[in-house]
């Protein structure tokens, strides 16, 4: 896949064939996101890749947690406020995924059922979870947004599909304690990752974006 296409035709994916990805697959992935830039080289990336027994048991810890309302507590806490029009794109993004999903607005009950979705890792095979040193500061999530952005083309580029989440970082001891990960090591994002599944109706939501002309000053 010829580089500038694979940034253009990369998407979030919500459904996901059960096909296993070949391991090898996956150390190659690693070994291309291995090789994103970071401030003074210091490549604070910590991965984990957890399939088969494990990504059951994480799953249904992350599922149940969410289920019984137990509020998160993230290690990166969302932002309070948004500014208006970035407030806007994310409602936006909220109701064309209900919609592709057939979820009414007004529903709880399917809306629940939606966001559980995200903890069954939305059916995919393969969750990684990246994890960085809380010594760290705020060049190394920034150098970690570029991992993960390079992880998810080189899985785009074997045909594997891809979904960050945010959500997966919800509870983070209980991940930490799961995958006997330190407890100095805070856990930024989850990162579903399988075969997409292109029947699947929540898939055929694409996110709008915003034209260069909007966020682009040219100087000359
Ligand atoms: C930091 C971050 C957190 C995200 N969290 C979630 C999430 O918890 N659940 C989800 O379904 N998608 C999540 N997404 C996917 C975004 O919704 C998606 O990237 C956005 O709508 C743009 O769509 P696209 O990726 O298809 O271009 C997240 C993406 C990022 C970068």
């Amino acid at each position: 896949m010829e580089l500038l296409e694979g940034i253009e035709t990369r998407q979030s994916w919500r459904a996901f064939k059960a096909t296993p990805i070949p391991k090898d697959i996956l150390r190659r992935i690693c070994r291309a996101a291995a090789n994103s830039p970071s401030y003074t080289n210091t490549q604070p990336w910590e991965v984990a890749v957890v399939t088969g027994k494990k990504r059951t048991e994480l799953s249904k810890i992350l599922y149940d947690l969410t289920d019984a309302n137990t509020p998160p507590n993230p290690d990166f806490p969302r932002a309070r406020d948004w500014p208006p029009e970035l407030e806007k794109r994310a409602r936006e993004h909220g109701a064309g995924r209900f919609q592709a999903a057939g979820v009414a607005r007004d529903n709880e009950q399917q809306r629940k059922e939606l966001q559980l979705r995200n903890f069954e890792f939305y059916g995919a095979p393969c969750a990684i979870f990246l994890f960085l040193d809380k010594a760290l500061g705020q060049w190394s999530i920034y150098d970690m947004g570029l991992f993960t952005q390079n992880l998810i083309l080189a899985a785009h580029s074997f045909g594997l599909g891809s979904c960050p989440q945010a959500g997966l970082a919800n509870y983070p001891d209980a991940v930490r304690r799961c995958l006997g990960i330190a407890a100095s090591k805070r856990l930024l994002i989850g990162i579903s990752m399988g075969y997409p599944d292109p029947e699947a109706a929540i898939n055929t939501y694409r996110s709008q974006k915003v034209a260069p002309d909007a966020f682009v000053r040219w100087y000359s």
